[in-house]
């Protein structure tokens, strides 16, 4: 029988980036996934600053950003009557309106980014490959038994219809929103799917003279009549700008599906763009449906689902595959230390403690966004009748010198502004802060959110929260704090008095067999503080310890120095890996 250390099932976000965490750390893994090579449609695009810092500690930023589209370029979100229409208003997204910038800047080394995922999955994947991990294409997941030593799966060579078995320690079901490992370890679901239907269509077409004056990655098509399912009207989504694009587009789910064509395709693009004679050539299309509906639990025994596994949701927000590589890094460096005898195995129960409050917030979150759509469409008259010929009176009638003119105007412009929830959520990107078993409470109340959680970054290191990322300096280089941290090891990082902590660091790691980094921040020592932000940060005395999960979460703090540093210290360490 074949063996490994870690199945994963599917080559998505979510897998890929298992199977490259897992290689790096270190770990036997193995993919199968149902195809003959990965996403074949572009799908998610919006990479968050959250998902670049993991890629950054994952050694692929650089990769990646060859082939992104710059955040510069995802600045205006546009909704229009046609893209050859009329503008019915704008909306500075993604962190580029310069009162937002600022927020974006400050919250990480890297920049949020725009990169279609059939771009994304070779790199994560080859990389993982060249990192150790064995990749079976064409090989279909159909079954799992579980004891208390490991997963026996049986999958199928597609190619010759073989099946046979493979013989893992623990098992990632990371096979998308029809999961069948989710099914089969009985994963328990709330809310439903099929809330809505929709069909994507991707195509080639110049529209930079459409475009390039106002860059955006979503234009939001208002038509009479196009507020049927789906996302509620017709969006026109940049791949690469300006001559490739996805088109979403919706239908009645209560009615049979509509029969794709080429034809049909080109008719739905060209009312959209508004220009009945441009070339289009149709590279493919598909129906796909809205859905609302998360794990209440994402882990039975030995087998631990992520991604669209255990949330599944709309792509409003583009937090689908940031959310699936988010779970990945979570899940990676604990079953790696497991496996590695680092860890006690009750460590990987921090998973579902960690992971399925936030497969809840998203799924809720995405699907709001779209009801936030509703304010729009009624400030512009479209939700009051059925008729599209009345429709386009109401929307006209905004232009008026009357007051309910000036009223309807107001109401719109509001209404677009709101959608920041959507498209300036930097909150929701970035303030996960964590509460299980593998967090140690250092007794103070969780900070304030002092603005908006969902719209703004607010970084903290109390336990739980992703450590706050401020510029360092190392031998005059420039250097993120996490990038001192990361990289499968824990990190203590202390002020000039503080070396109590290195000492007890090295001599916990040297005593239970771990590699922790210890750092002294400060004026002559190895990492300078130069701006003073991590004074201002770190919300400790200069003497204090914060000590940072190899997945940047701080796992424990400590005001001040003192004689039990060593014992505080080994008890949160021991405690985090279950080994207390
Ligand atoms: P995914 O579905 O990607 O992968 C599942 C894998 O499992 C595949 O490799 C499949 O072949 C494999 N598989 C399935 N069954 C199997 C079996 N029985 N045996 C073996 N293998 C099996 N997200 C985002 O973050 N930003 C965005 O901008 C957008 N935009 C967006 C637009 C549109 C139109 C859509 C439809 C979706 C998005 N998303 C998004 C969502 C994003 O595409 C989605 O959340 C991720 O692909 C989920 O990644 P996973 O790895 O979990 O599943």
């Amino acid at each position: 029988m074949i063996e490994t250390d870690v199945l994963i099932v599917g080559s998505g976000p979510a897998g890929s980036a298992t199977a490259l965490a897992l290689s790096t750390y270190g770990i036997r893994n193995m993919v199968v996934t149902k195809y003959r090579w990965l996403a074949d449609t572009p799908r998610a695009h919006i990479t968050n600053q959250r998902t670049m810092e993991v890629l950054r500690d994952l050694g692929i930023e650089d990769e990646v950003n060859q082939k992104r589209a710059h955040q510069d370029l995802m600045g205006n979100n546009v909704f229009c009557t046609s893209l050859a229409g009329e503008e019915i208003g704008r909306l500075y997204s993604w962190g580029n309106h310069p009162n937002r910038m600022a927020d974006y800047t400050l919250a990480s080394p890297t920049t949020i980014c725009d990169v279609p995922q059939n771009l994304m999955e070779p790199i994560l994947l080859s990389n993982a490959a060249a990192r150790g991990s064995r990749v079976r294409f064409d090989t279909e997941y159909l079954s799992l038994a579980q004891d208390a030593d490991g997963v026996t799966a049986t999958v199928r060579d597609r190619l010759s219809g073989h099946d046979y078995q493979i013989r893992a320690k623990y098992l990632v079901g990371a096979d998308g929103g029809r999961s069948q490992v989710a099914e089969d370890i009985g994963l328990p679901m709330q809310g439903r799917m099929g809330v809505a239907g929709s069909m994507n269509i991707v195509f080639e077409a110049d529209l930079s003279r459409y475009v390039a004056h106002r860059p955006s990655v979503l234009y939001w098509v208002l038509q009479p009549g196009a507020n049927i399912g789906g996302i509620g009207m017709g969006l026109v989504r940049m791949v690469r700008p300006w001559t490739e694009w996805l088109i979403v587009w919706g239908y009645d789910i209560n009615q049979p599906p509509p029969e794709m064509s080429d034809a049909l395709a080109i008719e739905v693009a060209r009312n959209l763009i508004g220009d009945q004679t441009i070339p289009i050539k149709v590279k493919s299309h598909s129906l796909w449906t809205v859905n609302h509906l998360f794990a209440l639990s994402n882990t039975a025994g030995r087998v631990f689902c992520m991604g669209d596994a255990v949330h599944r949701h709309p792509p409003s927000n583009g937090l689908g595959s940031n959310t699936s590589i988010q779970d990945a890094f979570n899940l990676a460096w604990k079953l790696a230390y497991v496996l590695q005898g680092k860890a006690d195995p009750s460590l990987l129960a921090s998973y579902d403690a960690e992971r399925s409050p936030i497969a809840r917030q998203i799924v809720e979150r995405a699907n709001k966004s779209i009801e936030e759509f509703g304010p729009i469409f009624d400030s512009l008259g479209l939700l009051s009748t059925s008729d599209p010929e009345q429709m386009k009176r109401n929307m006209e009638a905004r232009k008026d010198a009357t007051p309910q003119a000036a009223a309807q105007r107001e109401k719109l412009r509001k209404a677009i502004a709101h959608k920041s929830y959507e498209f300036n959520c930097h909150g929701v990107e970035m303030n996960q802060r964590y509460r299980s078993a593998a967090i140690v409470p250092d007794g103070t109340d969780e900070p304030d959110w002092a603005r908006d959680r969902e719209l703004y970054h607010h970084p903290t290191t109390w336990p739980g929260a992703r450590l706050p990322h401020l510029w360092l300096e190392r031998n005059g280089r420039r250097l993120s704090t996490l990038d001192v941290c990361g990289h499968g090891r824990f990190t203590v990082l202390t002020g000039i008095g503080g070396e109590a902590w290195v000492a007890a660091a090295q001599a916990i790691a040297a005593e239970h067999g771990l590699e922790i980094d210890a750092h002294v921040i400060g004026p002559g020592r190895e990492l300078t503080d130069v701006f003073g932000d991590w004074a201002e940060m770190r919300e400790t005395a200069e003497t204090g310890c914060v000590l940072v999960r190899p997945d940047h979460h701080v796992g424990f703090r400590a005001q001040a120095v003192s004689a039990s540093a060593h014992a505080d210290l080994e008890a949160a360490v021991l405690a985090i890996l279950g080994r207390a």
